[in-house]
């Protein structure tokens, strides 16, 4: 396998991001695939692991974040914009700046014609907003508070480079994970990281959207994994540990794996908790 001197790694925090389960996913991969798909991107923590091992060769990502999406469109098309409105003097750590950018970003929220501004402030809003959230309220209004970080680049420019390298082999959508696995056939893979199940009622990791994700869609995703699994398309996915989501999996592989995380939704309370990785494959 190829892989480069230069590494990309995710240009954004996400919750729900993957990077402390990497190892355990890696151990679990299947032996080769044609095109990769992540209908859940987030941070894309995998897409960058495999791209970084040379492992991408074509692949299909999607997120229902319309300025996620945007955000990852603009890495591909518009590197060299994007890292010169990243440098914006106005991005400043402080709260005063901070909520002039929240602002002015929820007035342009999904504009077209403002893409490359859309993705800058996102970045800026992620990387300084409390705990990297991304949270919204009933209309729809970005509404993450200031979060107090020490002073942090807010891009890597030669990272953000090779990651627009990488996406020049994908395709993007903003859809549904429904929609984004429709083309997936046999000797393909598909990373499935849904929203997770809550943990427990004050838990709450249905906020990434404001129409949140519920059992019905959880229930609608095994369905999907079942029918993809017939095709004999590569499956891996993993969530919360939870007696209901074990038993939308049975039949398939399901493994116990220790990871911290942030377990509700203001982030707060970080602690080992445990998650399972289920697969349809031998590895
Ligand atoms: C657990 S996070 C993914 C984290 C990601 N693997 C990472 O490493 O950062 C789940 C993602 O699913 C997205 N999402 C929620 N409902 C969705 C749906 N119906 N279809 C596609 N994506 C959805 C959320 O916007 C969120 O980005």
């Amino acid at each position: 396998m190829h892989t480069s001197r230069t590494q990309c790694s995710p240009f954004i925090k996400w919750a729900g991001g993957k990077r402390q389960l990497l190892a355990e996913l890696d151990r679990r991969l299947p032996a080769g695939w044609n095109t990769y798909f992540e209908p859940f991107v987030g941070g894309g923590a995998l897409l960058v692991h495999l791209g970084n091992k040379g492992q991408i060769r074509s692949a299909v990502i999607a997120d229902i974040n319309g300025e996620l999406i945007n955000l990852y469109q603009v890495v591909r098309q518009h590197p060299s914009d994007l890292i010169a409105a990243v440098l914006k003097e106005e991005f400043r750590n402080d709260c005063t700046s901070f909520n002039t950018c929240k602002h002015e970003f929820n007035r342009i929220m999904g504009l077209p014609g403002h893409e490359i501004e859309r993705a800058a402030m996102l970045i800026y809003l992620n990387r300084y907003g409390f705990n990297g959230l991304w949270r919204v309220n009933n209309k729809g209004e970005f509404n993450v508070p200031f979060g107090r970080h020490a002073d942090r680049a807010l891009v890597s420019e030669t990272s953000l480079m090779k990651f627009s390298t990488l996406l020049a082999r994908v395709r993007i959508l903003n859809d549904d994970f429904g929609s984004a696995v429709k083309t997936a056939k046999r000797g393909d893979f598909v990373y499935f990281d849904p929203p997770y199940m809550p943990l427990s009622k004050t838990a709450n990791f249905t906020d990434y959207n404001s129409r949140g994700f519920r059992f019905a869609d959880q229930e609608r995703l095994a369905r999907l994994f079942r029918k993809l699994s017939k095709k004999g398309v590569h499956l891996m996915l993993s969530n919360s540990k939870v007696p209901e989501i074990e038993e939308l999996y049975s039949g398939f592989t399901i493994e116990t794996v220790d990871a911290k995380r942030f377990i509700n939704c203001n982030g707060q309370r970080r602690k080992g908790t445990q998650e399972i990785i289920v697969t349809n494959y031998e590895y």
